[in-house]
């Protein structure tokens, strides 16, 4: 099969910005693309608000049409009912949002979500028409006993279980060390975990779908290493954490072929 896969460029913006900030962002970044006469074809832009601002983005981005997809932070492995603070996948859905991230490191750490859990919140978002972008990776100490693969080869396993091929996923290599902290993992690392997980994905979904699902890059990316990845065969994108909340940077990194001639 014809191997098509789009970059994607997500910005996760975390619990960052309020409504009237997310719409000053959203419309800043679609100026901004507009100016680069950004084609969708080179890569697919999409942004993760908190909750509370996607009807904001939602209603900007039909309003203008704006080439920019969104999504939630996160997902209730339940339909509805009395589960007070989550979040339905049929809500999202109903927002238009087309992607949720699950199983971030930030989410597995603070707030104790097993991989049993991602496994059902993934279940959940695509029972609801909606496309997982499942968060996977390794802390410094995994690296250390194990090497970088072993960790996010397991999560992915489990992640998967039950999973319909027919059903879009991306999946995102994020160390836990290099979230956050200005230190990212080299390309070299990147596309080493990367292949991995996509020999996951070929034995458990089928060869066709590993070869059609992107694999994103997440911890530290800025438009000055967006390229490196992205030379990577099997690094199809990035999830983009602190430099997503400034457009000039982000947009530089959706930008990433004329920027630095990757
Ligand atoms: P940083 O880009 O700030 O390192 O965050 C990465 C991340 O966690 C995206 O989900």
């Amino acid at each position: 099969m014809a191997v098509n896969r789009t970059p994607f460029i997500a910005g996760n913006w975390k619990m960052n910005l309020d409504h009237l900030q997310a719409i000053a962002l959203v419309q800043k970044l679609a100026f901004a693309l507009a100016e680069a006469k950004h084609d969708p074809a080179d890569a697919e832009v999409a942004v993760f608000p908190p909750f509370t601002d996607l009807r904001s983005v939602q209603t900007l981005v039909d309003a203008d049409r704006l080439p920019i997809a969104y999504g939630g932070q996160d997902v209730s492995s339940h339909d509805s009912g009395a589960y007070t603070g989550e979040i339905s996948g049929a809500f999202l859905a109903k927002l238009g949002a087309r992607y949720v991230i699950i199983g971030h490191s930030e989410r597995r750490t603070l707030h104790a979500e097993s991989d049993e859990l991602v496994n059902a919140k993934v279940l959940a978002a695509q029972k609801h028409g909606i496309v997982p972008v499942l968060c996977v990776g390794e802390t410094a100490e995994d690296l250390e006993a194990h090497g970088a693969s072993a960790v996010p080869v397991a999560q992915l396993r489990r992640a998967l279980e039950g999973v319909d091929p027919a059903k879009e996923i991306v999946v995102a290599y994020e160390p836990v060390w290099a979230i956050g902290s200005g230190q990212a993992a080299t390309p070299e690392q990147a596309q080493q975990v990367g292949a991995a997980l996509r020999a996951v994905l070929a034995e458990v979904l089928g060869p066709d779908v590993a070869a059609s699902t992107r694999i994103l890059y997440g911890g530290s990316v800025k438009s000055s290493n967006i390229a490196s990845f992205l030379r990577e065969p099997d690094v199809d994108g990035a999830l983009v954490g602190g430099a997503s909340l400034d457009v000039d940077e982000f947009s530089a990194i959706v930008r990433f072929k004329k920027h630095v001639g990757a």
